[in-house]
């Protein structure tokens, strides 16, 4: 098939990527100059597994183009994505207006039957509000279909090509029939492609992350229940993962979620359903509870350092949001940083990914390190801030050797409490005593 992609972030260039993967040409479209130079000089702007190769092979195929030019792209294409940024607004709900300046550039050049397809996620509602920003600029016909991305970002390449499910909302059948032959080399090993109204499926993509940022916070909550009453969050998880009723994902308490989806999609589902005079009180109490624990290790500090920082340097482990990304968006690591920087003390940071991400937020402010050895040279503590692989088995020897005092806060659980007190550090964790 012809498609067209318009946006090529972390959504947008796996999914032209991976659809030009199965032999559809693929015209990849971002009114971000400096990006699609980068992509046509074959450099990929983002941080993602297994992106790099696939870009290379398709474009090399001449399967996968990059180009500035909507309407070109439109043109030539018989279905178009629109995978542009849905930011919060200001009053929290979802901000349409990339969305919709897309849609009525796509009516502005239609040029026979097309099938948008909103691939952001965007509040129930929008697939009609898209529909009618297209009718008044062509006269061609054109279907609007809701299609949610349920891709993680480090895994996005693997989720795209082999998707849980694939759900597409579409209000007619010829749409939805060019949709599902689209997307049936994706699901040979049985994942099931679900048809339903275009409300139902973006409605689906807020359940998704709503339900997943609340067994984050939940489990968070438990923690600091824990830490009250001396028990270890870890056999609690045990306990209850192993039940079927419950499953195992999702409930590794820590210091947060972030990145650019749960926030701001918890935020914009309270305020849809405000909207319709409906008061969202679990996830009203998710995002509190998630903003609370992106504090907690800064009250770590605050309890054994007290309130000034003067003089003291605090090295980092991890600064995106997760690991297996170079995404800052709402990271934990950036109020962890302006609380250190606040009380007057130093931030020596690593992070495999996210250094020149971390660069354009902070400059010079803070101090970036080569490696993991290196960020905690003269250090006074060391905060565990994102759980990659690689901060899994150090040199604990050489860690304490290089630093000016052995504590560490560790947000997200990565390090046996026993072992690293036994190693000689100072040692506290999430919900674990
Ligand atoms: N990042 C994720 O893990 C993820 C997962 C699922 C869904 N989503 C959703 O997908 C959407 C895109 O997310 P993202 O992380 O890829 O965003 P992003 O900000 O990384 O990329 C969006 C791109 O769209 C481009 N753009 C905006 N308006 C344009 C226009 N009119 N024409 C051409 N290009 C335009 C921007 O320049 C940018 O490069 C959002 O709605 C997001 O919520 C994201």
């Amino acid at each position: 098939m012809k498609l067209a992609v318009i946006g090529t972030g972390y959504v947008g260039l796996v999914l032209g990527a991976c659809f030009a993967e199965t032999g559809n040409d693929v015209i990849c479209v971002d009114k971000d100059k400096k990006k699609i130079g980068l992509l046509n000089r074959g450099k990929i702007p983002i941080y993602e597994p297994g992106l790099e190769e696939i870009v290379r092979r398709n474009r090399a195929e001449k399967r996968l183009s990059f180009v500035t030019s909507l309407a070109d792209a439109v043109k030539k294409s018989d279905v178009v994505f629109i995978a542009v940024g849905t930011p919060t607004g200001e009053d929290g709900s979802a901000d349409l207006k990339y969305v919709l300046a897309a849609a009525k550039e796509i009516g502005q050049s239609m040029n026979g039957y097309k099938v948008i397809v909103d691939k952001s996620t965007v509040p129930a509602g929008t697939a009609a509000k898209v529909r009618e920003v297209i009718k008044k600029e062509t006269r061609y016909p054109f279907s609007v279909v809701s299609n949610p991305e349920f891709l993680k970002q480090g895994a996005a390449v693997e989720d795209t090509l082999k998707p849980d499910r694939v759900v597409i909302g579409a209000d007619d059948e010829r749409a939805a029939k060019i949709m599902t032959d689209l997307h049936s080399p994706y699901t040979r090993t049985g994942a099931p492609i679900m048809v339903m109204d275009t409300t139902s499926a973006e409605i689906a993509k807020y359940a998704a992350n709503a339900m997943l940022a609340t067994r984050i916070s939940f489990m968070n909550e438990m923690a600091n229940v824990c830490e009250r009453f001396g028990a270890d969050v870890d056999q609690v998880r045990r306990a209850i993962a192993s039940d079927r009723r419950i499953g195992s994902a999702f409930l590794f308490p820590g210091i947060g979620y972030g990145g650019s989806c749960f926030p701001k999609d918890v935020k914009a589902i309270i305020r849809f359903a405000a909207d319709k005079k409906y008061r969202f009180r679990v996830l009203e109490a998710v995002e509190q509870v998630n903003d609370l624990q992106k504090h907690r290790l800064l009250e770590r500090l605050d309890k054994h350092f007290g309130k000034s920082l003067r003089g003291k340097t605090i090295a980092l482990w991890g600064l995106a949001f997760k690991p297996r990304t170079d995404d800052m968006r709402e990271a934990p690591a950036i109020p962890i940083i302006k609380g250190i920087l606040a009380r007057g003390g130093k931030v020596r940071a690593f992070d495999p990914a996210a250094k020149d991400v971390a660069k354009r937020i902070f400059g010079s402010k803070i101090t970036y390190a080569s490696n993991a050895y290196d960020a905690v040279k003269g250090a006074d503590a060391l905060m565990v801030v994102t759980e990659w692989n690689e901060f899994r088995e150090p040199d604990f020897g050489r860690v304490k050797r290089l630093m000016k005092q052995p504590i560490l806060f560790d947000g997200r659980n990565i390090f046996n409490p026993r072992q690293i007190r036994d190693a000689g550090f100072t040692y506290t964790s999430i919900g674990r005593s």
